[in-house]
């Protein structure tokens, strides 16, 4: 190849690299005059065919085409790198499918709170905390529990190097909310709980729990009724029926449990309610006179309720969660099935 020959190759070479649309363009130049089979290699294999007096010409003007193509390659290859993200107005395509994002959605833990908290803000509630570090005082002694209550037991309740402890429950939140507020009270206090349980498919030591609180003048168990029946039909359909049990609480008298018809069986008794028709979901009862004193209320002048249900069991039964440690993996496998 002659020396103008291979100068009229080089401007080709660069005028088709300069005017190359796109990256791939660009790489099919370079292979063409610089590839392994390229012209390039080619114009070099011929230099020792030339008149010996021409060749370290036709050799320089060949060294000029690959730095120079070389070169431009570089800088056009990192123009186009820059701009890959933000495509040109005239690369734009409408026809390609768009970019999928994944959505988030809430924890159906935080779900369930909300649906309660909502349901009782209807009834007037409004919602309180309290630290989840508790001092004895307020997760027991205000709450009248005995000295020798099992729950008080370093191996139901964890307790830290100064003598305070992670709560056990929400109900010291009741505690700490009358004495800061004078009655009527009308709370419900959800929060994080601590107990120093095994963790299985229905036991975690770190779980949830939602406080209510009623207070003010002649309240009745008959309050208690009403309240958590509307609660029962606005969490689970129309249909449910609730009924309360005789239990113990130290901090309530009468104290009671409080049973959903079965939300499977809908009371008619099945393998999940064990043939009873009936589902446990919460603890209640008239708060007691001696949780009165303790906070400054005058326990003739007012009566209150309280209860207390673990978010978990609700969230686990409403969305058919066969173990709670589903829900502290936070796998978005298990996650995204509740958005
Ligand atoms: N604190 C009780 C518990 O954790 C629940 C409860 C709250 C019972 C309020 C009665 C009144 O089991």
């Amino acid at each position: 190849m002659k020396i103008d020959e291979i100068v009229q190759l080089k401007d080709a070479a660069l005028r088709e690299a300069a005017a190359a649309p796109d990256a791939q363009a660009l790489e099919e130049v370079r292979i063409k005059y610089l590839g392994r089979k390229g012209m390039l290699p080619e114009i070099m294999k011929g230099l020792k065919d030339l008149d010996p007096a021409n060749r370290p010409v036709a050799g320089q003007k060949a060294n000029e085409l690959k730095n120079e193509l070389t070169d431009l390659v570089t800088e056009r290859k990192a123009e186009f790198e820059s701009a890959g993200s933000q495509s040109s107005p005239g690369e734009f395509d409408a026809t390609l499918p768009g970019q999928w994002h994944r959505l988030g959605s809430r924890h159906p833990i935080t779900q369930i709170t909300e649906r309660i908290t909502e349901i009782f803000h209807n009834l007037g509630f409004t919602v309180a905390e309290g630290p989840d570090i508790e001092t004895v005082y307020h997760n027991f002694d205000a709450l009248n529990t005995p000295e020798d209550h099992p729950s008080r037991d370093m191996q139901d309740t964890f307790y830290l190097e100064n003598g305070d402890l992670l709560r056990c429950h929400t109900s010291p939140v009741q505690v700490r909310y009358m004495e800061t507020h004078k009655p009527p009270v009308r709370i419900i206090a959800p929060g994080r709980c601590y107990r120093r349980d095994t963790p299985d498919a229905t036991h975690s030591a770190n779980f949830h729990q939602v406080e209510g609180l009623y207070i003010d003048k002649d309240v009745s168990l008959a309050d208690l009724k009403g309240d958590l029946s509307y609660f029962a039909q606005q969490l689970m359909g129309p249909d449910v029926k609730i009924r309360f049990r005789p239990h113990f609480f130290p901090f309530t008298e009468p104290s009671v449990e409080v049973d959903f018809t079965c939300h499977v069986c809908h009371g008619k008794g099945c393998r999940v309610c064990k043939n009873s028709g009936w589902i446990e979901i919460l603890g209640a009862g008239m708060v007691d006179p001696n949780v009165f004193k303790a906070v400054g209320y005058d326990e003739y002048d007012v009566t209150g309720y309280a209860f207390g249900m673990g978010i978990e069991r609700i969230a686990m039964i409403l969305f058919g969660i066969q173990d709670i440690r589903h829900l502290y993996e936070n796998d978005v496998r298990f996650l995204a099935q509740f958005g």
